[in-house]
């Protein structure tokens, strides 16, 4: 059965955890599929670990747009979520809709936008046209500009507050779901306790209602330090290692292709 913005209402409802994981193309969505987690976020992640950039600032619509229809090929039940990149929704109301409404158009269910203020009014305008939309608040990495880079958010009293309350404003306006990135357990305890609707944490402890990794750092192959609320559930980044040494050795020593691997 596909899984919709309402069968993680039903999660939150009965007490119940799920996963979610990024994912950029046919490939892994596909298995994630296979792995029946139920929700797939195309990322603007894909900005630092599938297209090398430092921040996620570069990524552009037509960038998510594009390994979003790769990833709705290989998981359709899935609930899909597609990230609307900087500057598609920081620019005007008309301009918001028109790339939220492109990424349902290709394939995704659900959008999600980072941030509070605008986005809140935002986010009611998108839910009445029919665009289901997903918060992230805490530490949002395309305002890495203001906030200084990439800190834990929400420490002060005030801060804390003020995260608390956009939270609840988010679900006011109609979001299905609210990220929370980078903020202290006690905090995410709290907001996940306030809402009706599901939270899903990165980097802000055990007490979500759900949690969402990076598919890379989830399965080992980034390269680069990892923060430290990240847990790696393989080493694919080693064995892909060792599997091009073998490969280029082999071809070195004409062991590859052998009779087996020829046409006759
Ligand atoms: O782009 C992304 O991968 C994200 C998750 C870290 C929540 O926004």
């Amino acid at each position: 059965m596909p899984v919709t913005i309402h069968s993680l209402l039903d999660c939150k409802r009965r007490g119940e955890r799920f996963a979610m994981l990024t994912a950029y193309d046919y490939t892994t969505a596909r298995i994630l599929a296979a792995a029946e987690i139920p929700v797939i976020l195309v990322g603007d992640s894909l900005g630092n670990v599938v297209l090398g950039y430092g921040t996620t600032l570069p990524v552009t619509i037509d960038d998510i747009v594009h390994h979003a229809r790769a990833v709705a090929r290989g998981a359709p039940n899935q609930l899909l979520v597609g990230d609307m990149p900087f500057g598609s929704f920081q620019c005007g109301t008309d301009l918001a809709l028109r790339n939220a409404a492109l990424l349902l158009e290709n394939g995704m269910h659900s959008v999600k936008m980072e941030g509070a203020g605008f986005v809140v009014e935002l986010t009611a305008m998108m839910v009445e046209r029919g665009i289901p939309v997903m918060g992230h608040l805490g530490l949002t990495p395309q305002s890495t500009n203001v906030i200084g880079g990439f800190r834990v958010q929400g420490k002060s009293e005030s801060a804390a507050q003020r995260i608390r309350d956009a939270a609840c404003a988010l679900q006011d306006a109609g979001a299905f779901a609210v990220v929370l990135e980078g903020i202290p357990r006690d905090l995410a305890q709290t907001i996940t306790a306030e809402l009706e609707i599901p939270t899903i944490g990165i980097g802000a402890g055990p007490d979500c209602d759900g949690q969402v990794l990076v598919i890379t750092d989830m399965l080992g192959l980034t390269q680069d330090p990892m923060p430290k609320f990240v847990r790696s559930y393989g080493d694919l980044g080693t064995q892909a290692l060792e599997a091009a040494r073998a490969f280029a050795a082999d071809v070195r020593a004409g062991a590859f292709p052998d009779d087996a691997h020829s046409y006759h």
